[in-house]
């Protein structure tokens, strides 16, 4: 069944529709999970292990084993920072971000439906992933780019894959905006965030932070908020294993938005429970220049529920996180992924994060999405003849 999380409506799983036709907010699927988790043991580690929890049909699935991403303990960084720290690697997905466990789970559903055109608004990660198991599914793809805006690896991505990609000149917001209104008059199956299906999909990263942990919740969850889908589905994800009894606590879910496109954080300082959006957003990390997040409701109620937090960082605060963070740990993330990892040095510094947490960031995208930006942030490798003399002399200077 498919909910509306504002007025409770309800429509049928196989309905096409994006928003609630009552009142106009975001909907979401309900689900109950009547299954021991002994079952998920021995699976092949891939988000599919969780297919009991995911109401979609299994003989549908498309998928390119994605999910089972890293969880890796950071030692030193978390030593420094006084925390107990796991990053979840995010970019070890099919295509290089979290956005493939949205889109396996949402293009199963679109061959569920017998749709033939899928396409979506994007920063581009979104766009990348749609494209790839769009090619998988056999299926007309359709993206749209804020112009200029997008990071090179991820518009290569889009168009290799075969989609038709068109430049929209306008801002993430704009280009959404036109896209839905096409899906509305049934042009295509919409695959952006707002559709459901796309975070039964990521909720699983909340699934195995709880698994890889021993079956334990981390006192908090920490993860950057663009379109603010991926902290609902996992607030959603680590909610559905709480009430099924497979862990006693629940993280506090912490929302980092760079300071030029922060409207959640904005809500959050005043206690609302709606944003008001952010004309014309700013920011390096492209992924999360976003100023009308769709999803602000159900971010807003994951923070206030679990007692959690939302903060700005500026994007010079990105950009050294990004770079401590390769160099400290040697994981390469996007600039919208080190949005974590500045958050949660910055809540540190203010002492809203207590020292001996246990905290999970999650790291959304690979850094090699966005390579211009990874080579700006380095100076330029010295150019030197293949003589051991003067190579020997360089070494022994350094
Ligand atoms: N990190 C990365 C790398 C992203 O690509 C995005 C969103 C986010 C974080 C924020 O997640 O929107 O669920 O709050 N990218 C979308 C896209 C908007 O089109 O690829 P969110």
């Amino acid at each position: 069944m498919i909910r509306c999380v504002s007025c409770g409506a309800e429509y049928d799983d196989d309905e096409v529709i994006y928003t609630c036709e009552k009142c106009g907010s975001v909907l979401e699927l309900v689900s109950d999970i009547d299954v021991s988790k002994d079952i998920f043991d021995g699976r092949k580690d891939t988000l599919w292990k969780f297919k009991e929890c995911i109401p979609v049909d299994e003989s549908k699935i498309v998928s390119l084993d994605e999910g089972g991403t890293p969880f890796c303990k950071c030692d030193k960084l978390g030593s420094e920072l006084g925390v107990n720290l796991y990053v979840k690697v995010e970019g070890s997905n099919p295509t290089g971000s979290f956005k493939d466990r949205g889109m396996t789970v949402g293009m199963t559903k679109a061959m569920e439906l017998g749709v033939s055109t899928v396409g979506c608004a994007s920063t581009g990660n979104t766009s990348a992933s749609l494209a790839a198991y769009a090619a998988r599914a056999g299926l007309r793809c359709i993206v749209f780019l804020p112009s200029g805006k997008v990071a090179l690896g991820k518009l290569a991505q889009a168009m290799f894959h075969g989609a038709e990609v068109m430049s929209i000149n306008g801002n993430f917001d704009e280009a959404l905006e036109a896209m839905t209104a096409l899906a509305l008059e049934k042009h295509l199956y919409l695959l952006n965030s707002i559709n459901p299906y796309r975070l039964e999909g990521q909720k699983t990263i909340g699934y195995e932070i709880l698994r890889d942990l021993g079956w334990q919740a981390p006192d908090r969850i920490i993860l950057p908020v663009g379109n603010a889908g991926n902290i609902s589905a996992i607030w959603k994800g680590v909610s559905e294993f709480y009430n099924a009894g497979f862990v006693k606590d629940l993280p506090m879910m912490t929302g980092i938005q760079a300071e030029g496109a922060c409207p959640v954080t904005n809500a959050f300082r005043k206690g609302d429970r709606r944003v008001v959006p952010v004309e014309n957003p700013e920011t390096i990390a492209t992924a999360i220049r976003i100023g009308a997040p769709v999803s602000d409701i159900k971010a807003l109620n994951a923070i206030y529920d679990s007692n959690g937090y939302s903060e700005t960082v500026t994007d010079e605060e990105i950009l050294d996180a990004q770079k401590l963070l390769a160099r400290t740990e040697g994981i390469g993330v996007e600039p919208a992924s080190a949005a974590s990892i500045a958050g949660l040095k910055k809540l540190v510094d203010q002492g809203v994060i207590d020292k001996g947490e246990t905290i999970t960031c999650v790291v959304t995208g690979h850094l090699l999405k966005d390579p211009n930006t990874a080579i700006d942030a380095c100076t330029k490798p010295t150019e030197v003849d293949a003589d051991i003399d003067t190579l020997r002399k360089i070494l022994m200077n350094k």
